[in-house]
């Protein structure tokens, strides 16, 4: 399986947003990553339908949009109007997650499915068959730059057990203070998609951070 890198934007520089999406469409990332916030969900506000908007214009990667924020479903179809290729709900904010999940894929995007790091994986058993991706969480989500929790590896296989048989295409995500440093050992443990922030554009030069990503996810399958 080839591993995915998704730059999350929101550690870009807004105010040179279209130079840093030149850089990733450049780069050997895969997808971009879309992190909008609510204020509500979590204790911060990121950005809506005008960014989104903008970064779709400049991309030429897909967009794989985070939404970390309450009543997705009111909002689930301009995102998807304005681009989105994926999206991803929390479990935490849908009280009718099957319906969410329904709702998604009939605007032809793919589906995802985001997990606190308080949340069991267990509690997906009854949808996992219509999920696309689960991303867990391995920070607190609201903020870039935050440290990694280590619980994350455990539900990395409370996951893969979830998957076997039964959804083994699902793409398993991590998302929060991935970097250089774990994304090897992530790999290894069967993550597929990797979010990074801080890792890539608080280097020197993102790009070869994200080469590297690419290089140590790869070796992982060695
Ligand atoms: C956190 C967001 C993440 C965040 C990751 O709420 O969902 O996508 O931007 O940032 P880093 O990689 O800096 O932890
Ligand atoms: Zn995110």
């Amino acid at each position: 399986m080839k591993h995915i890198i998704a730059p999350s934007i929101l550690s870009a520089d807004f105010g040179n947003l279209q130079r840093d999406i030149e850089m990733i469409n450049q780069s050997e990332a895969d997808w971009f990553h879309v992190d909008v916030m609510d204020g509500v969900f979590v204790p911060n506000i990121s950005f809506g339908f005008p960014v989104m908007t903008a970064v779709k214009k400049h991309a030429t990667k897909p967009l794989d949009v985070h939404l970390m924020i309450v009543e997705p479903d009111k909002f689930i179809p301009e995102f998807a109007k304005v681009g989105a290729d994926r999206i991803t709900v929390h479990y935490e904010a849908c009280t009718h997650l099957h319906r969410t999940i329904q709702l998604i894929r009939a605007l032809g995007c793919k589906a995802g499915v985001a997990l606190n790091p308080h949340t069991p994986v267990i509690l997906l058993q009854d949808v996992i068959e219509d999920l696309d991706l689960v991303l867990i969480m391995s920070v607190n989500p609201g903020f870039g730059g935050q440290q990694f929790i280590h619980n994350t590896y455990k539900k990395v296989q409370d996951l893969k057990r979830l998957i076997q048989g039964r959804n083994e295409e699902l793409i398993i995500q991590v998302d929060g203070g991935v970097g250089l440093q774990n994304i090897g050992s992530l790999a290894s443990a069967g993550v597929d998609a990797f979010v990074a922030g801080n890792a890539v554009f608080a280097t020197d030069s993102p790009t070869e951070t994200i080469s590297q990503m690419k290089n140590l996810t790869s070796n992982s399958l060695i």
